[in-house]
């Protein structure tokens, strides 16, 4: 063998394990404080918090989606920091008369990248349909947003053995024509959301392996989110379909959610 064989023969192996190995997925931890915290209790937050990120590895994307009151401090106060801006929702014009909405470009001036969308709290108490959801989606992709779309079933959807025919009516819409390469999804079971109560792990990772396979990219990063605590974190991100969490009541204090950040 000539060494220009051999190295061809080494560069068509590197091809092959390209093409045969699994996608790396983004691990995105994200706090979702909903309506909480004033500008000075979200600097409070960030003086205990980012000190202790020191230690956390480098591959874990750390998103905090604050009131829209927030997001221009946190932004200034965050600069040179790895914590990046999120916000809670987002309207799918970009002007207009649409009193007490906030559009993707108002978002993407001040520095936020990312943006929770069809959060079960707006499609219970503001009437978020899988439509509007799917118009807020493709508003945000274009400003070069990264949504976080949350699907999940009930506690009678669950009983009634209809968890995947949901979740899947809830992909199927909200999904139409969005580009999955710049795409988080939350798997939140509303039954679990701000109750302590938990799906279990395995639970949790049988369903976003479901979700993935109605997914048409394989690098979509598949969080959950529903009671997430420090006490139940590592067991939650040692599930392998599980790519990180969303996080709402435990993101409120800077030692639980760095503790989160920091699972073993
Ligand atoms: P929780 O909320 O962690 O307080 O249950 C999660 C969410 O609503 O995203």
């Amino acid at each position: 063998m000539t060494p220009q064989s051999l190295k061809l023969d080494l560069n068509f192996a590197i091809f092959l394990n390209f093409l045969t190995e699994s996608p790396v997925r983004k691990i995105v931890i994200a706090g979702n404080w909903k309506m909480f915290k004033t500008q000075a209790e979200s600097l409070e937050f960030l003086q205990g918090f980012i000190p202790s990120l020191d230690e956390t590895p480098s591959e874990r994307e750390i998103v905090l989606c604050a009131p829209f009151t927030d997001l221009n401090t946190l932004s200034k106060n965050l600069h040179g920091s790895r914590v990046q801006l999120g916000a809670q929702n987002v309207h799918w014009e970009e002007t207009g008369p649409y009193t007490g909405e906030i559009s993707s470009p108002m978002l993407t001036e001040i520095g936020v990248r990312y943006v929770i969308i069809g959060h079960s709290e707006r499609r219970q108490y503001f009437g978020e349909t899988d439509e509007t959801v799917n118009w807020r989606l493709k508003a945000a992709q274009r400003c070069n947003l990264t949504p976080i779309l949350c699907v999940g079933e009930t506690k009678q959807q669950r009983d009634d053995g209809e968890i995947e025919s949901h979740i899947t009516h809830q992909l199927k819409k909200g999904l139409a024509e969005i580009d999955q390469q710049n795409l988080v999804i939350a798997y939140e079971p509303i039954w679990a959301i701000g109750t302590g109560e938990t799906c279990e792990a395995k639970e949790a990772n049988r369903v976003i392996s479901l979700i993935r396979t109605h997914l048409s990219h394989p690098s979509v990063p598949i969080q959950y989110g529903g009671s997430v605590k420090p006490n139940n974190i590592d067991e939650i991100m040692a599930q392998p379909e599980i790519d990180g969490v969303l996080v709402g009541g435990a993101s409120l204090e800077a030692t639980s959610f760095a503790r989160i950040v920091n699972y073993q």
